[in-house]
């Protein structure tokens, strides 16, 4: 009997080893330890011993059902094993693949220009100032030289809320901000933002748009340090070849004031100029609101259209693409990110 079992225990634990896949362990365990499995059978049998014979080989189907088991149990963590090894390797991540690409927008032509001229100007150790786009009044007009009856104003028609708080019609107001902010003390600084005047829109015009607002004051300071830095800025902007050329002209806020304009060469070869700014050397009441003497300190001011820098730049002939977001315009200004 006991040599049967043997045969019947070792035949069992090749077919263990031998198997492939846990499917088929598990039919060998049923087949072998099941309720009507071999080794169930096999202890049917044992009614047909004698008395003596009976412990002795119910105590050697245990230890072949012992055996079997265990070698179940380490066939069936091998056979784990490898199909989490298997699953591992078919589920793996080819990072050399190439990835999803995104869409990606691009920096608006505006941004582009006013990011240009920030870094050119915070280069010269100007900072970078913010204001309110709902100005009041006060520092609109009145503390840029321009009082309530004054004619210039109608020069910048306006959108009100109230009596007091307009859409802010230039940057200028930026600048009586920045000199009570800076007590008195030297400064330099210029402030992108958008302005609004109550225009109709054509390929011209816009009642929204973008300037730039520069200010400097600090002792010894003229006409000449001011005409230096714009030259300095138009050959950055449009190439090293370009001249300016400043014109007289008015703001009620600087004097004198000029208009600056750029070179350029026309088509038949002769060198023509382009407005490019309004600037001038800060009005002593302008100072002296902003809590400076004129007698000590000079400051020079100037207001960049950042449309106009754009449209001379890359040759745009409607202001109006700018803010309409049409993609076949937007694509255009790709390469800055
Ligand atoms: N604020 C003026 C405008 O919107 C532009 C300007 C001219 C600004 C001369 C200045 C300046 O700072 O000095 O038309």
């Amino acid at each position: 009997m006991t040599d049967t079992l043997q045969a019947l225990t070792s035949s069992i634990l090749g077919e263990i080893n031998d198997a492939k896949t846990l499917d088929a362990l598990e039919q060998i365990r049923v087949r072998a330890l099941g309720k009507k499995g071999t080794l169930a059978g096999v202890m049917q049998t044992l009614r047909t011993l004698s008395p003596e014979e009976r412990p002795v080989f119910g105590q050697a189907v245990n230890n072949a059902k012992e055996d079997l088991e265990n070698a179940i149990r380490e066939k069936k963590d091998m056979l784990e094993k490898e199909k989490l090894m298997k699953n591992l390797e078919d589920g793996r991540i080819d990072v050399t693949l190439p990835g999803v690409r995104f869409p990606k927008g691009t920096v608006h032509p505006l941004t582009q220009v006013i990011e240009d001229l920030e870094d050119f100007f915070v280069g010269l150790g100007y900072e970078i100032e913010d204001g309110p786009e709902l100005e009041n009044d006060h520092y609109n007009f009145e503390m840029m030289n321009l009082s309530k009856d004054h004619p210039a104003r109608a020069m910048q028609d306006s959108f009100y809320t109230d009596e007091t708080m307009l859409l802010r019609t230039h940057t200028s107001p930026v600048q009586a901000r920045a000199m009570l902010k800076r007590k008195g003390q030297p400064l330099r600084i210029i402030c992108p933002g958008k302005v609004y005047r109550r225009d109709d829109d054509d390929p011209t015009h816009s009642h929204q748009f973008m300037q730039i607002e520069g200010l400097l004051i600090d002792q010894g300071v003229s006409m000449a340090s001011l005409r230096d830095v714009l030259k300095q800025m138009a050959r950055h902007l449009f190439g090293e070849d370009r001249d300016i050329r400043l014109r007289p002209s008015y703001f009620p806020f600087t004097e004198p004031s000029v208009e600056v304009d750029v070179s350029y060469v026309k088509k038949d070869g002769t060198t023509g100029y382009i407005e490019i700014l309004g600037a001038g050397m800060v009005h002593p009441n302008v100072l002296k609101m902003g809590g400076y003497d004129p007698d000590v300190y000079r400051g020079f001011a100037f207001g960049v259209g950042v449309e106009r820098i754009a449209i001379l730049k890359y040759g745009i002939d409607d202001i109006r693409h700018f803010y309409t977001n049409d993609l076949r315009f937007l694509n255009q200004f790709k390469g800055v990110e």
